[in-house]
Formats: C-alpha cells, structure tokens, sequence
C-alpha cells in the first residue's frame, strides 16, 4: 500500500476543518468518503471539490447511530476496496454555564463527540483488522481537552476523552499496525461567521497571536494519517499557535 493509493473516511466533512481535511487527503491522490449528518451540505461540497473522478464520495453519517457507522464503513469499502484511515473529524461544539447545564444537553455533547468518535473508530478498526494492512485513526480533538474554559464542562470533558481514548486505542491497536494519533485545535476561523481576530484574552496567551486557518489543521491531520507518520502513536499535537504551551507572556 503506498500513500497515493489509500481510501479514508473524514467525517463531519461538510463544512470547516473537515471539508478543508478532506481536500488535503485528495490532493495527495488519496480517495475520500466525505461524511456528514448534513447530508445536503456533504453532498454540495463534494459536488464542487475539484477531484479526479470517483475519489471522493459523498454519505450522510450520524455518529451517534452505530447503523449509519456501519453503512458508512461498507460505502467506502465497496467504493474504494478498503478503508486504510479515520479521521473523527466530527463533533459540536456547544456550550452552557455549568450551573444551568442540562442532562439532556451534557449528553448530546458526549454522545457526539466522545461515542461517536468511539463508536466510528472502533467499526473502522475492525474493518481494518479484517483486512490486515495497517491503518491510521485521527481524532479531532481540542485545547478545551487540555485545560478547562467557561462553558465547555461537556465540551472539554468530551475532547479530554478524546484524548485519553487515543491513548487507549494506540495501545491496543499497535499490534495491528494501526498508528492512533490526535490534532487539538486551537481557535480556529471556519467562515465568515468568525470574526477576524481572536478575543483579546485569548491572544494575549496564543504566541502566535491569531485564528488558526482550517488548512493549517488540516495539514497536521494529514500528516498523523500518512505513512510519513510511522513511529508516533497515541500522541496528541497541538495546532494552536502555541496556546497550550504559554505560561507568561511578559515580564
Ligand atoms: N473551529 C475551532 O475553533 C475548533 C477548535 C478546536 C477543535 N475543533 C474541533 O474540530 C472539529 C471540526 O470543527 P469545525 O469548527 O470545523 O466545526 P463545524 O461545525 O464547522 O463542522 C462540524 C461538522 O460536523 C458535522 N456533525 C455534527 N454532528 C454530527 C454527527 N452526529 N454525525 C456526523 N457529522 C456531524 C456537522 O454537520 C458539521 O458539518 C470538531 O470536532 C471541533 O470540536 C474546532
């Protein structure tokens, strides 16, 4: 298996860092179900992605639903002929005082972002153990994983487990030459909907002082996914202009 042939899974892949993921995996050549629990929206922006004909593949996936999972696993096998690489890309990422913070709410937030990417790695997993050459699995996770923030009580719990569940995977999935990894974000701008620069209280800790743009992670997801990557597992890099690794500033 070279890197120019492998088939991979993105999923929230309509919009922002997975769509711009999902654009760097076919500029290596590589073949992509795009999947997305906004079937109308993957559909469109795969319609306009600019690919060799059949590489990229458009599914409607809620990661919430272990169903939709499975049917997302077989489309891309029967499409491409194999499944070489996750990215759990998808997630929310809503917030709420913790005081008010609904049962209701904290696990919609969990059940997305945490079992989902659970629930998707370990259908992907098994389909790649099946087929006996290796793999990648890439989990989105975030700052809001590393340290805590207003607001982000199920946010951040979820992207810690994210974190932790990489490490987990890395382990016990090292005997099947499948390299778990993970990319936490930074700030970082998805559309016109974000303004132009990040709050002052969040730039005064970032060194590099500015949103992080969707390629910038997307490039970092590549890289975890692809065979260049072949001694690191269960590691989680920070693509944040430095906003996890600041201490003072100044002075
Ligand atoms: N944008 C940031 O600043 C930032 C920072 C840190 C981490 N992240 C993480 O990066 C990932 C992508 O973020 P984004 O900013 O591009 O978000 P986004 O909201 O622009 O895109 C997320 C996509 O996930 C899809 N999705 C939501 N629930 C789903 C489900 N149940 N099944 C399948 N798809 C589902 C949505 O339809 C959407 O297309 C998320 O996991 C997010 O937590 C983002």
């Amino acid at each position: 298996m070279t890197d120019s042939s492998k088939a991979a899974i993105v999923t929230g892949a309509a919009r922002g860092i997975g769509h711009a993921i999902v654009q760097r995996l076919l500029r290596a050549g590589w073949r992509v179900l795009a999947a997305d629990i906004d079937e109308a929206a993957v559909h469109s922006a795969a319609n306009q992605m600019n690919a060799e004909a059949g590489a990229v593949c458009a599914h409607r996936l809620d990661v919430k639903d272990p169903a939709s999972i499975s049917a997302a696993v077989e489309t891309a096998v029967s499409a491409f002929g194999q499944l070489n690489v996750l990215i759990n890309n998808a997630g929310i990422m809503d917030r709420a005082p913790f005081l008010e913070m609904t049962e209701p709410f904290w696990h919609h937030v969990l059940d997305t972002n945490l079992t989902g990417t659970f629930l998707t790695s370990q259908a992907a997993a098994q389909q790649m153990v099946a087929q006996g050459m290796g793999g990648r699995i890439v989990n989105v996770a975030s700052n809001s994983g590393i340290f805590g923030g207003r607001g982000r009580a199920a946010y951040g719990a979820s992207k810690a487990g994210i974190i932790n569940l990489t490490q987990t995977m890395a382990i016990e999935l090292a005997e099947h030459d499948i390299l778990v990894n993970a990319v936490a974000p930074g700030p970082t701008k998805t559309g016109d909907h974000i303004p132009d620069e990040p709050w002052p209280t969040v730039k005064a800790r970032m060194p590099l002082a500015r949103f992080g743009r969707p390629e910038e992670i997307a490039n970092v997801a590549y890289f975890l996914a692809s065979d260049e990557c072949s001694f690191t597992t269960g590691h989680v890099w920070c693509a944040d202009g430095g906003y996890t690794i600041a201490g003072i500033m100044e002075g």
